[in-house]
């Protein structure tokens, strides 16, 4: 998200930045790139998208997997998506997918930290504001991220030092995964980073990682 974001901006103007360029669907940025970079290396198996927008990052990682398919709650994100050949879902996060499907899940997620006032309700708004605390989205993915990996299932997830690197890890962790940073990249305003998330275990079994 970091692409023509002039020097000294706030978070509003950016996103009017965005909403000028495209008012539907997020189209590929660095954040994409980075993270299509790492899929390329790590995704294996059946690979879900989540958050697919114009459907590019599922796009690369296809050649490199048995499957892919890709998800957005915007309709017109799931349009593009499917015009690029990607079997795509419409539905809010993990909501429409069963226990155990994926081998690989990607995302992507909007991760702007976003005073309420200054958001537009609508798509690209969508695409980009975390909430106040940048990580609204985050946390209920992480929530259900287990349930839909399969045993030893793995999930790669873009994190921006915007919504605090720190308080991402804490959250992964009390998910029950283990971060490992596998890509970062620093601009003027933001460092994105790449977790690869694994299952937290014990003695080989998948634990919270909790000592009750
Ligand atoms: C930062 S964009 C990333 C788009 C694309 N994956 C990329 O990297 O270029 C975030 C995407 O998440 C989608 N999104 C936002 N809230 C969502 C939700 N609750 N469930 C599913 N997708 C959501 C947005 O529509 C948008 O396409």
């Amino acid at each position: 998200m970091t692409a023509n974001e002039p020097d000294d901006e706030s978070t509003a103007t950016k996103l009017a930045d965005r909403r000028g360029q495209e008012t539907n669907v997020y189209q590929p940025a660095e954040d994409s790139g980075l993270l299509a970079d790492a899929a390329e290396e790590f995704a294996r198996g059946r690979t879900l998208e989540v958050g697919t927008g114009s459907g590019w990052v599922a796009e690369q990682v296809g050649p490199h997997v048995p499957s892919v398919v890709a998800a957005d709650v915007n309709p017109h994100a799931c349009r593009q998506a499917r015009e690029r050949g990607i079997e795509t879902v419409r539905t809010n996060l993990l909501d429409a997918f069963g226990d155990g499907s994926f081998d690989t899940v990607l995302f992507n997620p909007p991760y702007l930290p976003t005073d309420p006032e200054n958001e537009w309700d609508d798509w690209m708004e969508q695409a980009l504001s975390g909430g106040e605390s940048g990580r609204e989205l985050i946390a209920p993915f992480l929530d259900d991220l287990g349930r839909v990996l399969a045993p030893g299932g793995q999930a790669l997830l873009l994190v921006s030092s915007l919504a605090g690197y720190e308080e991402v890890e804490e959250l992964v962790r009390d998910a029950g995964f283990v971060p490992e940073e596998v890509r970062q990249e620093s601009y003027p305003f933001e460092t994105l980073s790449i977790l690869r998330l694994t299952r937290f275990s014990i003695c080989g079994k998948p634990s919270s990682g909790k000592i009750e």
